[in-house]
């Protein structure tokens, strides 16, 4: 198979995986270069002969540690800048190193293979599949690193401790709250320790004191080293990040860092 840098990636995580508690990254960590470099990124949507231009000279980078907001209205690129951070979608032109590796152009097994091992995704409408237990929702994406079963369990009980849903590992989501399988989400996210946790309006479903919780517990992995990156219109949530980036029309029109 085509192995472009990650092949020794991958060795190290297999084998930090139950010792180190947080991502271990030869690069980013020492200010040098940023664990994401976007460069010159754009992304254009053919749809009956309309072009769309969803992305437009996207220049950003995103160094560990950082917890970043996206905000922008609707149809501004949000998802679409998301979906290419997080390798489910490749930019029509520019460049995407991740740890100082080129992903933009990776073939789908490869894009794949990278996602499962370095992105985290927590989505709007939690995704959580409905006939798995929450420990089984979880241990998913570690199936396919072909990890054995007590290794798994141990990421899968260490996440669900982290997000205070331990107890509930039998359950199943439709038996669960919408807070609560939120967190569970968070938990599948975070198990296979990615490089960075990436969330597109995660408390858009949630009532206020729901989406609270579920921001702290962000919050709470922000200071404990982890990098996010989330959209969110939510003004009050947008000040938990130190960097706010402001989208319009496919370009970013304000990168500010908070107060
Ligand atoms: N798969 C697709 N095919 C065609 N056009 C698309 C596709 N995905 C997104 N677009 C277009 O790209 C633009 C950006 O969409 P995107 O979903 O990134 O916006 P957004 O900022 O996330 O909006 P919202 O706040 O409503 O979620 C929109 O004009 C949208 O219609
Ligand atoms: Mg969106």
């Amino acid at each position: 198979m085509h192995t472009n840098g990650f092949a020794l990636t991958k060795q190290n995580m297999n084998s930090t995986e139950l010792t180190a508690a947080q991502p271990t990254n030869e690069i980013g960590g020492n200010g040098a270069e940023p664990l994401i470099r976007l460069s010159g990124v754009t992304k254009v949507f053919l749809t009956d002969e309309v072009e769309t231009h969803a992305l437009s000279g996207i220049h950003l980078d995103i160094r560990e540690g950082e917890y970043i907001s996206i905000a922008g209205p609707s149809g501004c690129g949000k998802t679409t800048l998301l979906s290419i951070l997080g390798l489910l979608d490749s930019p029509s032109q520019g460049s995407y190193a991740l740890k100082g590796h080129e992903v933009a152009n990776l073939s789908f097994a490869d894009r794949a293979r990278v996602r499962n091992r370095e992105i985290g995704f927590i989505f709007q409408s939690f995704n959580l599949i409905g006939d798995l237990s929450v420990f089984e929702n979880v241990e998913l994406p570690l199936t396919y690193r072909g990890m054995s079963a007590g290794d798994r369990k141990a990421l899968v009980t260490e996440a669900l401790e982290r997000v205070g849903m331990a107890h509930r590992g039998k359950h199943l989501p439709s038996q669960l709250s919408g807070g609560q399988q939120q967190r569970v989400a968070v938990a599948r996210a975070l198990a296979g320790r990615p490089a960075i946790l990436l969330a597109d309006e995660p408390t858009g479903n949630l009532d206020s004191r729901n989406g609270e919780a579920v921001m702290q517990l962000l919050k709470e992995l922000h200071q404990g080293g982890a990098t996010i990156c989330m959209v969110t219109h939510d003004e009050r949530f947008a000040q938990h990040a130190d960097r706010t980036v402001h989208l319009f029309d496919g370009q970013i029109v304000e990168d500010r860092m908070a107060a």
